[in-house]
């Protein structure tokens, strides 16, 4: 019994290979490095649902009428739901969307978390939601959205970078949830409401808004091994780095470092940000490779994720939110893979409680 289920194969799957030894990301066919160099989400998305949902010609205005769709239901949003936490408060309106197996329903989940969480994040700083501008790319629209004005080509192209990186990986947790409620027959928003509460926790999507706590700790890029150095010598780990499957390097960071140092270049990262940033990477691979010989530690997606979303304006509790608007497409697809595919998902466990006694 592997109670994290290490090495267990549980699917069978043509959407993505995680290559942990190699340090590769593969979707459908082509390699992380060339999707984010040449595709946009909505080109991701196809790619990801063509065999398991007909996505139609027009996709990109699909979307844009699908983000219009679920713009009505931000009326909804009463003050109870915007003092939650964005994530929850994502959740409670993504609970509103109709279930089922269909383009519209799917389309409607793809668009919800960029649509919600905008107008959320809005609406706790006292202003008025933004309605979604159907002719818009969706990463554009996301983020007008959210600040009320056209955002530059750097700043929609680098989210659009982000919501592809992120888009699929494997069996991860909120994807395994996803499968076992699609397993059942259940719809697509059950399927994917399950995957987004898996998503929430620290341990999965939750991990980047600690990273820029340990950057504003740290202060300094002279301070940077010394701070390190104490907080490993406390037994704490060091936020954005390791992995469960990446042996190497996650090849994610590096898509999203690319995507950074654009933004920095365009002037949308302070210079000071950038070289802490890079001071604290660098101190921290030495540290480890010192301290942790035995176990390769390299830099994970969510180091330079936090970077990239704080430049694009969001908060960092919302960070969550915006991981959600990209793997939303990888949770349809496998959810639409498993319930064409695939068998009830019910795995066993071992009892290990007191038996019934004997009758005298
Ligand atoms: N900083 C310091 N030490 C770390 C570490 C980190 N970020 N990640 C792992 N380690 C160490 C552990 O302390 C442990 O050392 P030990 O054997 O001396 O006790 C060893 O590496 C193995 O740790 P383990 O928890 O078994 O690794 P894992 O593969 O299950 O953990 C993570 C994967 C991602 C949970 C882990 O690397 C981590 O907590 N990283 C920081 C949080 C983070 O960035 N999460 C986002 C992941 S995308």
């Amino acid at each position: 019994m592997k109670s994290g289920l290490e090495d267990v194969v549980a699917a069978e799957t043509v959407l993505s290979d995680v290559d942990g030894a190699n340090g590769r990301l593969i979707v459908r066919g082509i390699s992380l490095d060339e999707l984010v160099a040449t595709s946009r989400y909505e080109n991701v998305l196809r790619l990801l649902c063509d065999g398991f949902l007909p996505l139609p010609d027009d996709l990109p205005a699909a979307l844009g009428r699908a983000r219009q769709a679920v713009f009505a239901h931000v009326a909804s949003a009463d003050p109870a739901i915007v003092a939650l936490p964005p994530v929850d408060g994502l959740r409670a309106l993504m609970a509103r969307l109709p279930d089922g197996d269909g383009i519209d329903p799917a389309l409607q989940l793809v668009a919800a978390p960029a649509v919600f969480t905008s107008a959320l994040l809005r609406l706790r700083n006292g202003l008025a939601p933004v309605a979604p501008d159907a002719g818009l790319a969706h990463a554009t629209d996301f983020l007008r959205m959210l600040s009320g004005t056209m955002p530059t080509a750097q700043q929609a192209d680098a989210l659009d970078r982000y919501l592809v990186t992120v888009a699929d990986h494997g069996l991860n947790a909120s994807t395994f949830a996803a499968r076992v409620v699609a397993s059942t027959q259940a719809g697509l928003a059950s399927a994917v409401l399950a995957a987004l509460s898996a998503l929430k926790g620290p341990l999965h999507g939750g991990a980047p808004g600690p990273v820029l706590d340990m950057l504003d700790a740290v202060g300094q890029p002279a301070g940077a091994p010394a701070w390190l150095d104490d907080a490993l010598s406390r037994g704490e780990r060091l936020m954005g780095f390791g992995h469960r499957i990446y042996r190497v390097r996650d090849p994610r960071a590096d898509a999203l470092k690319g995507a950074v140092r654009l933004l920095a270049t365009s002037g949308a990262i302070a210079p000071a940000r950038l070289a802490l940033a890079e001071a604290v990477e660098q101190a921290a691979l030495d540290l480890l490779k010192r301290k942790k010989p035995d176990r390769p530690l390299e830099t994970n997606v969510e180091f330079y994720t936090a970077l990239l979303l704080e430049a694009l304006g969001f908060p960092r509790d919302a960070f969550t939110c915006v991981f959600a608007a990209g793997r939303v497409g990888g949770w349809i697809a496998h959810a639409r893979e498993q319930a064409l595919n695939g068998r009830l998902i019910r795995p066993m466990s071992v009892y290990v409680g007191p038996v019934p006694r004997q009758a005298a």
